[in-house]
């Protein structure tokens, strides 16, 4: 049995200076408060839980003189509040988010109403609207936009993590509906550079393994969507730690892969090919 990572698996850009942010401030504080969970992850909030990081789920909840925002985003409605209640913010935004928060702001000023291809109850999701100011739709099914009446305007994003081949066939069905009323469109790619790399490399080690591990945390969005696109070429599953892998899905598979979602620690990825290394046949 042979064992293989996919390339760039586990942390991304993104989350890894999140992290290194959070921490910092952490340690200067002696605890800080983040306004959601940084990342989709229980053992990376688990382990921030030990420097004393305490998730709010609402600026009310907010106790301290500081509040830092995730790597997901947040629109300039929820920073106006928090700014006005005199609470310092460390925002920790990714760069490629605020990319797509930016686009969002910039068609908005342009006159153009904003859909986005993603979910709308994700945190970066609801942040990017925020940016749209009202002038926006979330969506991940095209049909959808069935039920709305769609201005001449229309600029279309896609939530950082999602499939670019999903994002196109969605960008085809809008356009072939626009095209019918003379509608004006743009399209910004706001597809996350990293998440396309991790995505292609993954799939390329499904096609060749028997057995694909996909290590993360069951509500990350960008570790599903990384099952999904294993899921056709092998037999997948979907683990958040080592204790998780069934013995039986090893037996007479001669190439394992692994990777990893956006949020996954690097001890969790070491502890799981560790556990298949010791579960090999000798
Ligand atoms: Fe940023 Fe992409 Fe990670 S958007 S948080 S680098 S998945």
């Amino acid at each position: 049995m042979r064992i293989e990572r996919a390339e760039g698996l586990g942390f991304c850009f993104g989350v890894k200076r999140a992290l290194a942010i959070l921490e910092d401030v952490a340690r200067q504080k002696g605890g800080v408060e983040t306004l959601g969970a940084l990342v989709h992850n229980q053992q990376v909030m688990s382990r921030l839980n030990g420097l004393g990081v305490r998730v709010v789920k609402d600026i009310a909840e907010i106790a301290g003189d500081t509040v830092v925002i995730s790597s997901h985003g947040v629109g300039p409605k929820v920073l106006a509040e928090i700014k006005s209640r005199g609470i310092g913010i460390v925002d920790t935004t990714c760069p490629f988010v605020q990319r797509a928060q930016t686009a969002a702001r910039r068609l908005s000023e342009a006159g153009f109403f904003t859909v986005i291809y993603g979910d709308v109850n994700h945190p970066e999701v609801k942040g990017i609207l925020g940016w749209a100011e009202g002038k926006g739709i979330a969506t991940l099914s095209a049909g959808d936009l069935d039920q709305i009446e769609l201005p001449r305007h229309i600029g279309l994003l896609s939530q950082t993590t999602q499939v670019p081949a999903r994002f196109i066939d969605f960008v085809k069905t809008i356009t072939e509906r626009a095209l019918v009323k003379d509608a004006e469109l743009r399209l910004v790619d706001t597809v996350c550079h990293d998440i396309r790399q991790r995505q292609a490399a993954a799939l390329d080690l499904a096609r060749r393994a028997d057995l694909m591990l996909v290590i993360g945390g069951h509500h990350s969005a960008n570790t599903r969507h990384l099952v999904d696109l294993c899921s056709p070429h092998t037999e997948t599953h979907l683990i958040e730690t080592a204790a998780e892998i069934n013995s039986g899905w090893l037996a007479g598979k001669e190439l394992i892969g692994v990777t990893a979602g956006a949020s996954t620690a690097p001890e969790t990825i070491d502890a799981v090919v560790l556990r298949l290394e010791e579960s090999a046949p000798r």
